[in-house]
């Protein structure tokens, strides 16, 4: 199994296993959007043992998370934000989705320099709730009454991504490139204690490269709830 990013060639294949895993579908501009506007933080996970008959052979891809940057954060801070991650029924309880999930969590803080990771959950969904706090260390912050278009609430989880920050500044420290040598599943899994504290290090005053993400995109009716609900 290959995880690597999300090439705009494989949107089509994307939005066909959202269809299939979800009921929030999204236009295809939508994939689009997140692909133009943060290539580094969406992942596939493409079946390698299939092997490719001709050079327009498609890949098979069997898991992929959608996500962004928000871009005009509401508490002021940088963070990012899952919009959408599933996994075809025949993969699953196999690791790809945590993976998946880490590797774009790492790609936020190393590109983006974003403090913490948001999304949305429905409250019926066990298996992604157990995803998102027994597996990665996420914490509710909130629920949201009838998010969905049916009716159902959300639950609003967010994941501190300090560890991964305090990890990507000790490796440049150490003069090494960005991402080499850290693990995004060690960076990650010490994220947060259960009181929802990070366990890094208070930091250190060094300087940081200020990354701009913030652009009048113009693409407000592209929302997440709003294209649920067509
Ligand atoms: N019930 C309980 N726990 C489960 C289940 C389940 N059905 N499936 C997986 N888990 C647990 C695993 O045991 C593992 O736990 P562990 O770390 O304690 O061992 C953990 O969840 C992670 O397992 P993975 O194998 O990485 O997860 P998987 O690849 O199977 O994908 C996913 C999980 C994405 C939720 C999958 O079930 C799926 O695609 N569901 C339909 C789509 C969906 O619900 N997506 C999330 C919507 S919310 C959003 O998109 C922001």
């Amino acid at each position: 199994m290959d995880i690597r990013l999300l090439r705009p060639s494989d949107i089509p294949l994307i939005q066909h296993a959202n269809i299939e895993n979800l009921p929030e579908n999204y236009f295809l501009k939508y994939y689009l959007y997140h692909a133009l506007s943060w290539p580094q933080l969406s992942y596939v996970a493409v079946d390698a043992s299939r092997p490719k008959k001709s050079a327009y052979d498609y890949p098979k891809i069997v898991g992929y998370v959608l996500a962004k940057m928000e871009e005009e954060p509401a508490d002021g801070v940088q963070h990012g934000h899952i919009t959408s991650i599933s996994v075809m029924r025949t993969h699953r309880k196999l690791g790809i989705a945590e993976k998946l999930m880490r590797q774009s969590q790492l790609a936020m803080v190393e590109t983006f320099g974003a403090h913490y990771v948001s999304l949305h959950v429905r409250v019926s969904n066990q298996a992604a709730i157990h995803l998102y706090r027994e597996t990665l260390g996420f914490q509710t912050e909130k629920t949201e009454q009838k998010y969905y278009a049916d009716g159902e609430d959300a639950f609003c989880m967010k994941l501190e991504l300090s560890a991964i920050r305090e990890q990507i500044r000790e490796a440049a420290a150490r003069d090494e490139p960005a991402g080499e040598g850290i693990d995004a599943k060690k960076a990650s899994e010490e994220v947060s204690d259960v009181d929802g504290k990070s366990g890094a290090k208070e930091e250190p005053a060094k300087k940081e490269v200020k990354v701009k993400v913030g652009r009048g995109l113009g693409v407000g009716e592209l929302v997440e709830r709003v294209a649920s609900k067509n």
